[in-house]
């Protein structure tokens, strides 16, 4: 008989225990300290808000919202070789100034080239879920990168979660509010809202996205807010 494993279910007995033994993010730094992180140019910085989409794929998403959106500034970066050369090849085939794709590690733009309080908007949409337990360490809400894009938002700045696997929305969730003290404003299946752009793309912001929603699968999102101060 072939077993099928279960998606993993979210236990908050388990998120609080891996919180207390997780790496401290200061211990994670000094291994980036000498390595080559992608660089933000600081005229991003500057003059207009800076919103930044981690994963991006190829940047179809990113490179819409700028066009949509001029008055702000637009930076997506992606790891993997083939979708990040795509990504640096469409910001020069863009002709756009607002916005650029990065081939690179998010990660270590995180902890050594991200500024406190730059980013009106961090988007993380369809994440590798790692759902293997002993992957766990690796979703963004518990990677110790995290407390470092948390200290990287603006105060009343953005984090835009979406996902087809319901356990990680949730636990991002319990992780954001309850230990980053970040406000939810968005919580559940994914659906058109002021902040999340979607009335733009009906059938889906990104690849990921839209391949779920066409074949019927449901996705889910979580929208937090800083706070003022
Ligand atoms: C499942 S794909 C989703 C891509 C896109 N967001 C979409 O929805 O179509 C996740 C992407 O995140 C990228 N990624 C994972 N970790 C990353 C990191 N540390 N820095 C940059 N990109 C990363 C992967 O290479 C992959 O392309």
């Amino acid at each position: 008989m072939l077993l099928k494993s279960l998606p993993p279910q979210f236990n908050v007995a388990r998120i609080d225990w891996d919180l207390e033994h997780s790496k401290k993010h200061h211990c994670y730094e000094d291994f980036f300290k000498n390595r080559k992180a992608p660089e933000i140019p600081d005229s991003f910085f500057k003059k207009q808000s800076l919103w930044l989409e981690i994963g991006a794929g190829t940047g179809q998403f990113f490179e819409t919202l700028a066009r949509l959106h001029p008055e702000k500034n637009l930076v997506a970066i992606e790891r993997d070789r083939m979708r990040g050369k795509r990504l640096a090849r469409r910001t020069l085939e863009s002709g756009l100034k607002n916005f650029l794709g990065i081939r690179g590690n998010a990660i270590s733009a995180a902890m050594t080239g991200l500024p406190a309080e730059t980013l009106e908007r961090i988007y993380i949409l369809y994440p590798c879920p790692w759902p293997k337990n002993s992957q766990r360490k690796h979703r963004w809400h518990f990677h110790p990168t995290m407390p470092k894009l948390v200290q990287a938002l603006e105060p009343e700045g953005l984090l835009i979660l979406a996902s087809d696997q319901k356990f990680y929305v949730e636990e991002a969730h319990y992780v954001w509010k309850e230990r980053f003290g970040l406000e939810v404003l968005k919580f559940g299946e994914v659906s058109a809202h002021p902040l999340n752009s979607l009335s733009f793309f009906p059938e889906g912001r990104t690849k990921f996205e839209r391949s779920f929603l066409s074949s019927g699968q449901p996705c889910y999102e979580l929208i937090v807010r800083k706070s003022k101060v």
